[in-house]
C-alpha cells in the first residue's frame, strides 16, 4: 500500500464517562500490544468525552478525533465548538459534513469546506465526509452527487497531508447493508479522478469507506481498490470488534 490506512471508529452521539474509557482504554490496549506502525486507529467520541478519552489512550498510538466542529475560532456561538477547542483537548482530527450533519442541522456543502478549512488552520487533520442517499443512488446519481459534494466541500488549498475524505453511502449507514466490492471500488476511483482535479497530489489522500462496516465484511471491503481504510460507527463501541476491523487491513 502506498497510503496509510486509518481505521477510524465515530462513536456518534454514544458514550458515558465509564463506558467510554473503559472502551478507549480497551482499544489502547489492544492496539499497544501489536505494536502496529504501518496503519492508523482514530477514535472519535463525543466532544463531552474528546479530553478523558485522549488521556485514556495517551502513548498507545491511538489517535483521538471530534465529529463535528464550528467554522470560526471563537465567539458568540452558544452551544458550539471550535477547532482549536478540539485540538487543544488533544484531538488530531475531526470529521466534518457527516450525513446525519448535513440531515439533521442543514449542513451545505459550503459549510463542510469553512469547517474543514477551519479544522486545517487548526492543526486538525480534517476527515469531510460524502455520499449520496438512496434515491440519488436510484436515480443514477450517485457519481454526479459525488462530484458535487467534493466540488462543494473539499478546503481550498487542500494537499493530501490534510485531508481524508469518506465515502459513506447514506442508506448503507446503520442499516446493514453495504454496496458490491465492485461498487465501492468504482466509487473510490470516481472519488480520486475528481479529487485529481481539484488538488495537486490527489494520488496521495487516504479514502475511507463508511456504512454498516464490521468484523465480517472488513476484510473484503479494505481490500476493494483505493480503499485506504473505513469509518466505523456502530461497530466501533465494541473492543474487539472494532480491533478486528482494524487488523483487517
Ligand atoms: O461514521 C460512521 C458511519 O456513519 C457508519 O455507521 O458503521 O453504524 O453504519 P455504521
Amino acid at each position: 500500500r502506498t497510503r496509510r490506512p486509518l481505521i477510524a471508529g465515530n462513536w456518534k452521539m454514544n458514550g458515558l464517562k465509564a463506558d467510554a474509557l473503559a472502551l478507549a482504554s480497551g482499544i489502547a490496549d489492544g492496539v499497544r500490544q501489536t505494536g502496529w506502525t504501518d496503519r492508523e486507529v482514530l477514535i472519535c467520541p463525543p466532544a463531552t468525552l474528546v479530553m478523558a478519552v485522549a488521556e485514556a489512550v495517551k502513548g498507545s498510538g491511538v489517535l483521538v478525533g471530534g465529529q463535528n466542529c464550528h467554522a470560526k475560532p471563537s465567539g458568540a456561538h452558544t452551544g458550539d465548538i471550535a477547532a482549536e477547542m478540539l485540538r487543544d483537548c488533544g484531538a488530531a482530527c475531526v470529521i466534518v459534513g457527516h450525513s446525519e450533519r448535513r440531515t439533521d442541522c442543514g449542513e451545505t456543502d459550503a459549510d463542510v469546506r469553512a469547517k474543514a478549512e477551519a479544522a486545517c488552520r487548526a492543526g486538525l487533520l480534517p476527515i469531510v465526509c460524502i455520499g449520496e442517499t438512496l434515491a440519488e443512488q436510484e436515480a443514477g446519481m450517485t457519481f454526479s452527487v459525488l462530484a458535487n459534494q467534493l466540488k462543494g466541500s473539499v478546503p481550498a488549498g487542500a494537499t493530501a497531508a490534510k485531508l481524508v475524505v469518506a465515502y459513506e453511502p447514506v442508506w448503507a449507514i446503520g442499516t446493514g447493508k453495504t454496496p458490491t466490492i465492485a461498487e465501492v471500488a468504482a466509487a473510490h476511483a470516481h472519488i480520486r479522478k475528481v479529487l485529481d482535479g481539484l488538488m495537486p497530489d490527489a494520488a496521495g489522500v487516504r479514502l475511507l469507506y463508511g456504512g454498516s462496516v464490521k468484523a465480517s465484511n472488513a476484510a473484503e471491503l479494505l481490500a476493494a481498490g483505493d480503499v485506504d481504510g473505513a469509518l466505523v460507527g456502530g461497530a466501533s463501541l465494541k473492543v474487539d470488534e472494532f480491533l478486528a476491523i482494524a487488523k483487517a487491513v
